[in-house]
């Protein structure tokens, strides 16, 4: 039987470990899945205890909140995964500017607008792309603040989601807005790409 949950992580490298540790820390039920299947990743989801469960694919796919942490190359495949993604929200955590062949693949278009295209009826927000994933899973020493995650969506409601689901990681949303607006400049190779801000609170 097919017990969906709220969120779920599609990708178990770099980024997908990254965001794990960071439900795990935070004490956020997740979902994780990969192209291996859930025994492959016994060794990460027992390091990180119960708030991780590995998850078949299709299992992961029947979640509200998708973290599509994949190359880029392999968009259209996951995509091809469901007929429809009406309903759900894809955090899209990938970066084209890496992947070869991409500029003849996006003709001028940006990652999150590609990727969009093959997942029809998904709300997607272009987010945790823009910091190396060791420093997105990276602990502050207790008194810095809260590391500075930008969200951007042409859903303003998906971009709330995420954003508060952000702050409940014990992280600092930015909203940027629009993908081809503020959220521009966190595509590769653009302003805010590899700017590791914290926000502190006003004395
Ligand atoms: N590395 C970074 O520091 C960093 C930082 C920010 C953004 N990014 C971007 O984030 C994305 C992921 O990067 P990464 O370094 O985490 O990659 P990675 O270490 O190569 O991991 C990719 C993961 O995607 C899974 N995967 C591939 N195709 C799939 C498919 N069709 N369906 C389901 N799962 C699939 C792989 O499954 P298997 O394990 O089964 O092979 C693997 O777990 C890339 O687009 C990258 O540009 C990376």
């Amino acid at each position: 039987m097919t017990t969906s949950v709220h969120y779920a992580i599609v990708g178990s490298g770099n980024v997908g470990t990254a965001l794990a540790r960071l439900f795990a820390r935070a004490g956020v039920p997740v979902g994780i899945a990969n192209t291996r299947g859930p025994e492959s990743l016994s060794p990460l989801t027992d390091s990180l205890g119960d708030t991780v469960r590995a998850l078949p694919l299709p299992e992961a796919l029947a979640s509200d909140v998708i973290f599509m942490a994949i190359p880029f190359a392999a968009i259209q495949e996951l995509g091809s995964n469901l007929p429809d993604w009406t309903g759900k929200i894809v955090v899209d955590t990938t970066n084209a500017h890496f992947s070869s062949g991409s500029e003849e693949v996006l003709q001028g278009r940006l990652s999150t607008a590609y990727a969009a295209e093959y997942l029809p009826g998904a709300e997607v927000v272009k987010a945790f792309n823009q910091l190396p994933a060791n420093t997105l899973a990276a602990e502050l020493e207790p008194g810095i603040g809260r590391r500075v995650i930008f969200v951007a969506s042409d859903s303003e409601k998906a971009s709330e989601r995420i954003a508060a689901l952000v702050d409940e990681l014990g992280l600092a949303a930015v909203q940027l807005g629009r993908i081809d607006e503020g959220g521009r400049l966190i595509q590769v190779p653009n302003a805010l790409v590899l700017r590791n801000l914290v926000e502190r609170p006003l004395h």
